[in-house]
């Protein structure tokens, strides 16, 4: 992997942060994106000591429901680096642990713009960057809860069934074109974005009930997730495209 050029959104937290510690790990330039300037610079900080090969780590203040902001960021790798051979559509909240009927209409536009639009936008222009090299690959984060129906997070799960459902269609589009688009499906892992829902939550969202939902009756680690994203985004999977990776304890196995 080494000299090659990722991007991953929302890189500075969770997931995102881990797996761009695994790709400079392996000589890889990482652009992490974020909102929030401070855990950007603190995030680079942090990935520029542990780079090999000469790798670099770049921050780009970004937030992806911004269209415009996500051409330019495109346009900003390339004009720096000359090139996107990897992407990362991490970027994404859940602001609600409710039923339909009691979830609030105003949370579930939220989740819209983040998590599928936001993703969209992001995956258009990376695309027609890796088409002019002729050669790319993308990876896009959804969910169990994109893969099956989640009591408690409906809109959440429709964002994410919509992003198994541009994954795979973006990947028949430009399967012949040396562009592979393929997502990961984690089950719970210990971040940010699952500490927030166990605060807010219902008294039967907690981590004992969590956890007992994955037959390994546990949360995931960031890292599991960050090992099968650098697999797919890596030349070991060259015939990989359009495939939905299900990482989560065998959630998907029941
Ligand atoms: N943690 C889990 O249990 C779990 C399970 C399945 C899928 N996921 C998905 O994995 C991805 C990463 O989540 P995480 O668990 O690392 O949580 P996280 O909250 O640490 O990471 C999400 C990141 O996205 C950023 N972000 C949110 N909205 C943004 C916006 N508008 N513009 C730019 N950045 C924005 C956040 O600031 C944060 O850095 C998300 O898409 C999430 O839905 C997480």
């Amino acid at each position: 992997m080494t000299h090659q050029v990722a991007l991953i959104t929302g890189g500075a937290s969770g997931i995102g942060l881990e797996t761009a510690r695994k790709l400079i790990g392996q000589g890889v330039t990482v652009v992490i994106s974020g909102r929030r300037q401070e855990a950007g610079d603190a995030a680079v900080k942090e990935l520029q000591s542990i780079a090999r090969d000469g790798a670099q780590a770049r921050f780009i203040r970004n937030d992806v429901t911004d269209e415009a902001a996500a051409e330019a960021m495109i346009d900003q790798i390339v004009s720096e680096f000359g090139r996107l051979d990897m992407a990362v559509n991490n970027a994404g909240i859940s602001n609600e642990t409710a039923t339909i009927e009691g979830s609030d209409s105003d949370n579930f536009r939220a989740m819209i713009d983040t998590n599928i639009l936001g993703l969209y936008f992001d995956m258009k222009y990376e695309i027609r960057q890796m088409l002019k090299q002729g050669k790319g690959a993308i990876v896009n984060l959804a969910s169990i809860a994109g893969l099956n129906g989640m009591p408690w997070a409906g809109a959440y799960s429709a964002t994410k069934h919509a992003v198994a459902g541009l994954t795979k269609s973006a990947a028949l589009d430009h399967a012949a074109q040396g562009v592979r688009i393929n997502g990961v499906a984690p089950g719970a892992v210990r971040t940010d974005i699952i500490a927030k829902q166990l605060e807010g939550g219902d008294d039967n969202y907690n981590e004992a009930n969590i956890s007992a939902m994955h037959p390994m009756n546990r949360l995931g680690r960031p890292e599991e997730i960050a090992n099968g994203i650098a697999w797919l985004l890596s030349d070991e999977a060259s015939f990989v495209t359009g495939h939905i990776l299900s990482i989560d304890g065998g959630f998907q196995a029941k």
